[in-house]
């Protein structure tokens, strides 16, 4: 089992750090927190390290990794080509959570890219992977922190429940604060074209670049640009549907033609929240873009903690900010 490391004091960051930053040296896993949702990092220059991460979520090899990095130096040496948009976007965005996908350099390991020519580059914000990756010298292979086809973790717990008895180390520095993955975006001498919404807006990226992005008809090179889009991915296990109701009658009718036990049945709210006192369990989360991100996960984790068989979501507003939350809702409805 996982011992888990949690940073409390500023005492507690360091030794963290130091903790983690060993065990990866060795080429083991540690599970870490981002600002985004937790990381299962690994040397990125270790091919055999890198392959661990694979084997632990039970991930396609098909699937890239993301790179992290905590300077410019570091992602210029992941990379054939740096762009002057790729310039543009790290100053206005890094730290945080974006991606940028380029060509990938010589020293990234072909597992790491899943035999592909690019790779995914990100500088994150959060103090711990700063420090970390500072330490250890090297950048950090990391996937979100659940087993493949999961919910993504925004807390240690959601990592330890799924890759606990995997891995040798958890550091745990709470929930995380964006709460969804990062937005992935790639950059080519033609263009940018956005591959995972994020809390990072396309509009925010077109308004760095002063352009818009490629018709992704136009995109033709390559595999699967991000299998993350296409897999089963961001759903919990419990049936989810988006819905929107105006009051309590047409609530009670989509309960009813669900089919579902009203018990067995949660309902994910923003706006309009009902009395109905029948169903399994009422979440509010506010209907506030970053607050809604950031509290997402943990809800569905509950959801499927507590036995829900369907989960029944507010629809979300169709302005700009709810465009990641969005993509992970809709993708997760459309599973099934
Ligand atoms: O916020 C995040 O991005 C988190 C934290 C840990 O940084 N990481 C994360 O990693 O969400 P993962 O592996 O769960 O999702 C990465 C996504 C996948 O959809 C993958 O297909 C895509 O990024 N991706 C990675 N490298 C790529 C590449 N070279 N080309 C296209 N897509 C890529
Ligand atoms: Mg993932």
């Amino acid at each position: 089992m996982a011992e888990i490391f949690r940073i409390e004091f500023p005492d507690d960051l360091r030794h963290a750090v130091f903790k983690a930053a060993e065990l990866l040296r060795r080429g083991e896993l540690v599970a870490v927190p981002t600002e985004t949702v937790y990381g299962l990092a690994a040397n990125a220059w270790d091919e055999e390290a890198v392959l661990r991460i694979f084997a632990a979520k039970e991930r396609p090899a098909s699937n890239p990794l993301i790179v992290h990095v905590a300077s410019r130096e570091m992602a210029l040496q992941c990379v054939s080509n740096w762009p002057e948009d790729a310039e543009l976007l790290a100053r206005q965005f890094w730290p945080g959570p974006l991606t940028i996908v380029l060509p990938k350099s010589s020293r990234i390991p072909d597992a790491v890219t899943a035999g592909g020519n690019t790779v995914g580059i990100r500088w994150p914000s959060h103090p711990f992977m700063q420090a970390l990756i500072q330490e250890c010298g090297f950048p950090l292979a990391a996937p979100s922190a659940n087993s493949s086809n999961e919910l993504s973790p925004t807390q240690a717990e959601h990592v330890i429940k799924s890759l606990g008895e995997r891995i040798p180390l958890v550091i745990d520095a709470g929930p995380s604060a964006v709460g969804i993955e990062s937005t992935v975006i790639e950059v080519t001498a033609s263009g940018f074209h956005l591959l995972r919404p994020g809390s990072i807006t396309s509009k925010a990226i077109e308004k760095t670049l002063g352009k818009e992005q490629r018709d992704s008809k136009k995109i033709s090179n390559g595999p699967a640009k991000s299998p993350g889009q296409l897999a089963r991915h961001y759903s919990p296990q419990a049936c989810l549907v988006l819905r929107t109701w105006k009051n309590e009658t047409e609530l009670t009718r989509i309960i009813d033609e669900s089919g579902v036990n009203p018990r067995l049945i949660h309902l994910v709210c923003h706006e309009k929240v009902p009395h109905s006192n029948s169903l399994g369990r009422i979440a509010l989360i506010p209907a506030d873009a970053e607050a809604y991100a950031r509290a997402l996960y943990s809800e569905l984790h509950r959801c499927d903690e507590t036995g829900a068989k369907l989960i029944i979501v507010e629809d979300l507003p169709a302005t700009p900010e709810w465009e990641g939350v969005r993509d992970r809702l809709t993708r997760a409805a459309h599973q099934r």
